[in-house]
């Protein structure tokens, strides 16, 4: 243990000036930005809305558009330097029953939400990790860390959740593969599964659909409520301190798992 803790000492993002990251984030949690920041790293975030409450570089952008993304890393750099980190959690809902009363689920949510899903993830980490290519690698070799986002909705994904579902489960299929391609670059790759987390987008699905909030947090088992945005904070920094993560999919859920659920909860 005393070793391993020197070691994610080398490392740490406390190290003022020593890791420079690449968040793209979200004005909703723009605090992760914030404390990565605090912690010594230079960030620059993206977003397809505006900065909301973040005061730092900032660019607009799709990511599910190669030409917008590759737009906002050449801007980004002359402002930041080398590209040592990339956290992702981009995304878009695409949920809701295929047939029958209260269907919502068409074929063109559907496919928004693989673009931006599974589609944008692939696009940041493709160009991201091109980017890293130019760094020095530290002593051990290691350029960067990308880290997606996806849910353990991809795993278990209650009736409603096609769309969702199978948009988060090709992050978690490309984890792995890409983890072992980039390899021999010294670039790791890592995903987070969250359950559910206090931000804008679980408050708006649940709002949208009568008691879906309530239903969802009495799921969670221990600690009994939604997780908050700085545990999932907690998580990000530590992925990137400790050098054996790689090429896997973690779940952070307070022993959530999703069960099946009723129709009606989409009808409400
Ligand atoms: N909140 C939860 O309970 C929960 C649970 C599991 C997984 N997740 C995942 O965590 C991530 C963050 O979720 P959140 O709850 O903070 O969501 P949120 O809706 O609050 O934030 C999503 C952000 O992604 C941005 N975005 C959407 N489409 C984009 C695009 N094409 N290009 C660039 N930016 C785009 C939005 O503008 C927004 O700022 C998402 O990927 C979500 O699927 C959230």
């Amino acid at each position: 243990m005393a070793v391993l803790a020197r070691v994610s000492m080398t490392r740490t993002l406390a190290q003022p000036g020593s890791v420079i990251l690449f968040v793209i984030s979200l004005p909703g949690i723009s605090w992760l930005g914030i404390a990565l920041r605090d912690a010594g790293a230079t960030v620059g975030v993206l977003d397809i809305a505006g900065p909301g409450g973040w005061d730092g570089l900032f660019e607009t952008a799709d990511v599910s558009d190669e030409r917008q993304v590759r737009a906002a890393l050449a801007s980004f750099k002359p402002k930041m330097g080398p590209l040592r980190g990339l956290v992702n959690p981009a995304g878009r809902s695409g949920s809701g029953l295929c047939i029958g009363e209260g269907a919502t689920l068409d074929i063109e949510t559907f496919r928004k939400a693989l673009e931006v899903n599974t589609l944008g993830s692939f696009i940041m980490c493709k160009l991201v990790a091109e980017e890293m290519l130019t760094c020095k690698p530290d002593d051990e070799g290691e350029r960067g860390v990308l880290i997606n986002v996806s849910s353990i909705v991809a795993l278990e994904g209650q009736m409603g959740t096609a769309g969702y579902a199978a948009s988060k489960g090709g992050i978690n299929a490309m984890t792995l593969p890409l983890a072992r391609e980039f390899a021999r670059f010294g670039i790791r790759v890592m995903t987070i599964a969250p359950g559910i987390f206090e931000t804008p987008m679980f408050n708006r699905g649940g709002k949208a659909r009568g008691n879906m909030v309530e239903w969802l947090r009495a799921q969670v088992q221990f600690p009994a409520r939604p997780g908050d945005p700085r545990e999932f904070g907690a998580m990000v920094r530590h992925i990137f301190e400790n050098p054996m993560l790689n090429g896997d999919v973690l779940r952070l859920d307070g022993a959530y798992r999703v069960p099946p659920g009723n129709p009606s909860m989409w009808l409400g």
